[in-house]
C-alpha cells in the first residue's frame, strides 16, 4: 500500500523518546504554579518539596524499594558514573567486572578508574551479546578482592538482555556488589527490588517518554555512600544543588504511565518488531539481525538489522533520512573519523566471525504503526533493492 508521508517517521526510540502529552501537562502545571525553592521553609517552598517527595515515592513504589534509596540526578550517564565511582571511593571496591557491550558512560568511566588503580575485568559474552554466566562465576571465584559487577539489563544498540536475577544470585554467592544499567528497561520491564538484590540501578526519563536532563540512581540502603556533589543538603546531602523540580515531576509521571501501560505498549512494540523482521527478511537476501535471533531473545523495542555489504548500503543512513525516516547507524562518528560500533565489534569477536555489512538500528515505540514499517521497507528497496 502506497502511503503519502507528510510527517517524519521516528524509529529511534532507543536514542530518545518524545514526551508523553500527559507528562507535558504535568510539567507545565508545575512550571506555572510551583516556582518555590524546595529548600525554602515557607509555604511556596514546602509545596515544591512535597512535589519532589511525591515523585520520589512514585519511583520507589514502582521499583518496590524505600524512598530513601532513590536519588534524582541529571541523566543516566551521571547515575552510572556516580554508582561506579562511589563504589570505589566509599565501599572499598578494588575490582570491577563488566562487559564490552556496556554503554560508553560505563566503559569510559572504567577506563578512568583503571588508570587510578582499580582492576577492571571484562567477562566473556555469548554470540548474541548476553553475558557468559559461567565466565562471570569463574572470574568472581578467581580473585578475592572486593568486587563490583556492573552489567546492563538491556543493550541499547542490539537489544540483547542479561538475566539480572541470575547475575544478582551469582554476585550474592560470591559476596560481590551488583550495579545494573537499566536505562533501556525502566518502563519496559517490571523490576522488583524485593526480589532481585541490586546495590545500584539507574534510570533516565527521556528513554520512557519523559523529559531530558533528569534521571535517577537507586542506591541500596546498605551502602554507606559519601556525597557525590558537595554543597547544600539536597537529595539527603548526597547531591547538592537546587532540584530540577519540573524534570523530577515529569520523570515520575512518565515512569508511572510507562509502568501502568507496560503490557499493552510492549505487546504493540513486539508486534512491530516481528513484522519488521518478517518484511525485511522477505525483501532483502542475505539480511541478518545483530543480537537476539528472535524477538523473544531481547528487548522488543530494538531491532538491529545488518544489510549485506554493497556500494549502495554505504549511503544507507543518508537515504533513510532523506526519505523522512529517523533511524540510527550501528556506528558513531568521533572527531571526523568513522569509529565502528564497539557493540558490533564485541559481537563479532564473540562469534569469531566479523559482522560484515551495514548495521542499522531501528527502535520502536507503541506510537509506531505497521504502515510505517511497510513504508520503511519500500523505501529501503528503492535505495538498496
Ligand atoms: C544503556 C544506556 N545507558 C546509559 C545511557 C545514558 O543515558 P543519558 O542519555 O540519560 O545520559 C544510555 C543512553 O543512550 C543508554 O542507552
Amino acid at each position: 500500500m502506497e502511503m503519502t508521508m507528510t510527517k517524519r517517521i521516528y524509529f529511534d526510540n532507543a536514542a530518545t523518546t518524545p514526551l508523553d502529552p500527559a507528562v507535558i501537562e504535568t510539567m507545565t502545571k508545575v512550571m506555572q504554579e510551583n516556582f518555590g525553592n524546595p529548600s525554602s521553609i515557607h509555604a511556596d517552598g514546602r509545596k515544591s518539596r512535597t512535589l519532589i517527595e511525591s515523585a520520589r515515592k512514585i519511583v520507589a513504589n514502582r521499583l518496590k524499594c524505600s524512598v530513601s534509596e532513590i536519588f534524582f540526578t541529571s541523566c543516566g550517564t551521571e547515575s552510572n558514573n556516580t554508582a561506579l565511582k562511589c563504589a570505589v571511593r566509599d565501599l572499598g571496591v578494588q575490582r570491577i567486572i563488566s562487559s564490552p557491550l556496556e554503554h560508553h558512560c560505563i566503559l569510559h568511566t572504567l577506563d578512568r578508574l583503571e588508570k587510578e588503580g582499580v582492576q577492571i575485568d571484562y567477562c566473556k559474552i555469548q554470540p548474541t551479546g548476553e553475558v557468559d554466566y559461567t565466565d562471570l562465576e569463574a572470574l568472581l571465584a578467581a580473585d578475592s578482592k572486593k568486587t563490583l559487577v556492573s552489567l546492563m539489563h538491556a543493550n541499547n544498540e542490539v537489544g540483547t538482555m542479561n538475566n539480572i536475577a541470575k547475575i544478582s544470585t551469582i554476585c550474592a554467592a560470591n559476596s560481590a556488589l551488583f550495579h545494573t544499567d537499566t536505562v533501556q528497561t525502566i518502563g519496559f520491564r517490571n523490576i522488583d527490588l524485593t526480589e532481585i538484590k541490586v546495590h545500584f540501578l539507574t534510570g533516565s526519563a527521556h528513554k520512557f517518554y519523559g523529559p531530558k536532563g533528569i534521571g535517577f540512581l537507586y542506591i541500596n540502603g546498605e551502602n554507606q555512600i559519601k556525597p557525590f556533589i558537595d554543597g547544600g543538603s539536597q537529595e539527603r546531602n548526597m547531591r547538592a544543588g537546587t532540584e530540577n523540580i519540573y524534570g523530577i515531576c515529569g520523570l515520575a509521571k512518565a515512569m508511572d504511565l510507562a509502568c501502568e501501560h507496560m503490557d499493552e505498549r510492549v505487546a504493540k512494540i513486539k508486534e512491530l518488531n516481528i513484522h519488521a523482521r518478517k518484511q525485511l527478511s522477505a525483501a532483502f537476501e542475505g539480511l541478518t539481525f545483530n543480537g537476539p535471533a528472535t524477538v523473544e531473545g531481547g528487548l522488543e523495542k530494538v531491532l538491529n538489522v545488518n544489510f549485506p555489504p554493497s556500494d549502495k548500503s554505504d549511503m544507507l543512513m543518508l537515504h533513510i533520512d532523506i526519505a523522512g525516516i529517523c533511524a540510527s547507524g550501528g556506528s558513531a562518528c568521533t572527531s571526523g573519523s568513522e569509529v565502528g560500533s564497539h557493540v558490533i565489534a564485541a559481537l563479532s569477536k564473540a562469534a569469531d566471525k566479523p559482522v560484515e555489512g551495514k548495521p542499522v538500528r531501528l527502535s520502536f515505540s507503541h506510537k509506531n504503526t505497521i504502515e510505517e514499517i511497510d513504508y520503511l521497507v519500500e523505501k529501503l528497496k528503492t535505495v538498496i533493492g
